[in-house]
């Protein structure tokens, strides 16, 4: 039997780590863990307070499952944009029917997603009480259980195209840490090149805007007329997609086992004219 190989390294978590953001080894084991780690992988017991935070790409996929049955949009390609580890690509490529296609900034993510995907199966660590680390081994679906997945560094302000126009496209929790976030949904929306005519766009974010990521002028709303970002987006998208579902989906990431970091990110999905 072979070892599933070592995605990321306990002992490197307890050192100074002074990569970018999304790429150091803290950000990567916390989510591996919030994109493949099981309920008792992230918690110590069964009914911790944030336990329905859990499973967040796999809730985000079955949403753009039910909207893609609702409206009759069969999808062959989807495009997972900020995918970090590939998490959401993995949980996509179980019912689209072709390829996945997953694209990050953070290059050690991509190399993370490509390793897991090859081997179908890895270790990381996570950081414990004091300065233990507990290993975790993940696992992925066969080849023959999905759909092809792909994953590449890539820029979401640089998008172009990957062959035929994908049927879906998703921005995960990215929207409001890429530095042109509406260029970024203009790119999708104004050409067929990247999105078809007919395909579906699912937008989720928390709208957490920080001035490292993006200047405030590029801000989705506006503090002058206290136009909400969720209300600014859909001005934008109005124009060109029919809203097809709106809600809340709830998610976490496991700092140790005595701090998380929960989120609620808006969720909406689109379809395009
Ligand atoms: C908050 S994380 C979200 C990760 C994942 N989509 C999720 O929902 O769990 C933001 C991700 O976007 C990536 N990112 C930031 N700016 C980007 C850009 N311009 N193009 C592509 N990815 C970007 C980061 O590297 C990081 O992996």
């Amino acid at each position: 039997m072979t070892m599933p190989p070592v995605l990321l390294k306990g002992d490197e978590l307890l050192e100074h780590d002074t990569g970018a953001q999304y790429d150091t080894s803290r950000d990567l084991s916390k989510y591996l863990l919030m994109h493949y780690g099981r309920l008792e992988d992230q918690f110590d017991r069964r009914k911790h307070p944030l336990a329905a935070a859990h499973g967040y790409c796999q809730r985000l996929s079955d949403l753009l499952q039910n909207s893609a049955q609702r409206t009759k949009t069969p999808v062959a390609r989807a495009f997972d944009i900020g995918c970090n580890v590939g998490g959401l690509s993995h949980a996509l490529s179980r019912w689209v029917t072709d390829e996945v296609v997953g694209i990050d900034v953070s290059p050690r993510s991509i190399s993370i997603a490509k390793s897991l995907t090859e081997h179908g199966s890895g270790t990381f660590s996570v950081i414990e009480q004091g300065p233990f680390y507990r290993e975790v081994r993940i696992q992925v679906a066969e080849p023959s259980e999905r759909a092809r997945l792909t994953f590449e560094v890539g820029d979401a302000n640089m998008l172009r195209p990957k062959g035929d126009p994908f049927d879906a496209v998703i921005l995960s929790n990215v929207l409001d840490r890429v530095w042109q976030p509406v260029e970024c949904l203009r790119r999708l929306s104004e050409s067929n090149d990247i999105l078809r005519s007919g395909g579906l766009l699912m937008v989720a974010c928390p709208w957490a805007w920080f001035a490292e990521y993006s200047h405030p002028s590029e801000w989705l709303g506006s503090a002058a007329t206290r136009t909400p970002s969720a209300q600014a987006m859909k001005a934008l998208l109005e124009k060109d997609f029919d809203l097809v579902t709106e809600s809340d989906e709830a998610g976490v990431l496991r700092e140790n086992p005595r701090e998380y970091d929960y989120f609620e990110s808006h969720v909406t999905v689109w379809h395009k004219r």
